[in-house]
């Protein structure tokens, strides 16, 4: 079987509806054909504001979310980046063949700093790219499912994977990233051109999916529209319908061009209607089962040491070939 893994950070209290689409379902759905490696890079939030009283919380609550999406802890090897001290290791030694300019190429680090400047950032969000290497190389999967917006963060660890390799000998396998065909960009419903996100400066376009039903229609129905009246999907024309129609599609597996007919004559008012019910339909029950989960910390912690176990036993043998290729004293 193939072998993926994939994360996502703890950085809210609830995933948004692009983390959904664009990672949870598509991870979900290909959790019987592959061999799966999910985590919570709970490091990576220390790179952003965070407030050390929650933090834990939200590592759990993350959890649940994979867990009540779909994610089976026994079919899954599901931990937490910091419970695996390797990442860390792994990260020091793939620091030591990273270019300052290739670092300073990413365009999520260089997108964070355009308004308060580099002098404003932490060190730990320039190297998190590096982070997220070793995270992946660790465990040397054929695939890293991510939304489009990881998509160059993988295509430096493969870079870092074949550089490492031709230098010091085959230790890693140089994975493919795998981005889903539709839901991988999935926007903010305020603001169409801008993807959906944690660090919107408004709530208002975001569908959080442990909100209640109620509060996920109402913004579905607030969504920004576009001028003229007709459904089609023209992400340059009519970025708001676009959206809707994208978000539809993921959800209800309905091609785009199926959808448009079924849209042909109808208005704006009748598609957020119906997305509006098929992703309550989709998510209301995620977020039950999460609640009911959370009500149990202990044995999610449980769950977690578990996946700890099973992760260190793959990240150590990887460490291990790592800190030999590179010659590095054993330590026994
Ligand atoms: P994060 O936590 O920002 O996002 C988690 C996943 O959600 C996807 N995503 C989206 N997909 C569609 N539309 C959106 N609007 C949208 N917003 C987010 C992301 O592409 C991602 O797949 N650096 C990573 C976490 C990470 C990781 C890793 C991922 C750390 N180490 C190793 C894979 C492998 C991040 O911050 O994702």
């Amino acid at each position: 079987k193939p072998r993926v893994l994939s994360g996502m950070q703890p950085s809210a209290d609830s995933l948004h509806l692009g983390n959904y689409l664009g990672a949870l379902k598509p991870w979900v759905a290909s959790q019987e054909s592959q061999e799966n490696f999910f985590f919570i890079p709970d490091l990576h939030a220390l790179t952003s504001s965070f407030d050390p009283a929650t933090l834990a919380q939200r590592t759990r609550t993350t959890a649940a979310q994979y867990i009540a999406g779909g994610i089976s802890p026994e079919k899954t090897v599901l931990f937490v980046q910091s419970h695996v001290p390797e990442h860390a290791e792994l990260m020091w030694v793939l620091s030591t063949q990273t270019g300052f300019g290739e670092a300073s190429r990413m365009t999520q680090f260089k997108d964070k700093t355009a308004k308060g400047g580099t002098e404003a950032a932490n060190v730990g969000l320039f190297t998190y790219p590096i982070l997220m290497a070793a995270d992946i190389l660790l465990y040397q999967p054929d695939r890293v499912p991510v939304g489009d917006d990881q998509k160059q963060h993988v295509e430096l660890t493969r870079d870092l994977a074949q550089r490492f390799n031709h230098r010091f000998g085959e230790v890693f396998k140089v994975p493919e990233p795998s981005i889903p065909v539709t839901g991988a960009r999935i926007y903010d419903l305020q603001n169409p051109t801008s993807k959906m996100s944690k660090s919107a400066p408004s709530p208002a376009g975001r569908i959080d999916i442990l909100d209640e039903d109620a509060v996920i229609a109402k913004r579905i129905k607030s969504a920004v529209t576009d001028a003229g009246s007709e459904i089609r999907f023209d992400r340059e024309e009519k970025p708001g319908v676009s959206s809707l129609l994208d978000i539809l599609s993921t959800v209800t597996g309905t091609p785009l061009p199926a959808l448009e007919e079924q849209f042909a004559g109808k208005m704006y008012g009748h598609l957020k209607v119906a997305v509006a019910e098929a992703v309550v339909a989709e998510v209301g029950p995620v977020r039950e089962r999460a609640k009911e989960l959370l009500a149990d910390p202990a044995e999610m912690d449980r769950i977690l040491a578990q996946g700890r176990d099973r992760a260190r036993a793959t990240a150590t043998e990887t460490l291990d070939a790592v800190y030999s290729a590179v010659g590095l004293l054993r330590r026994g």
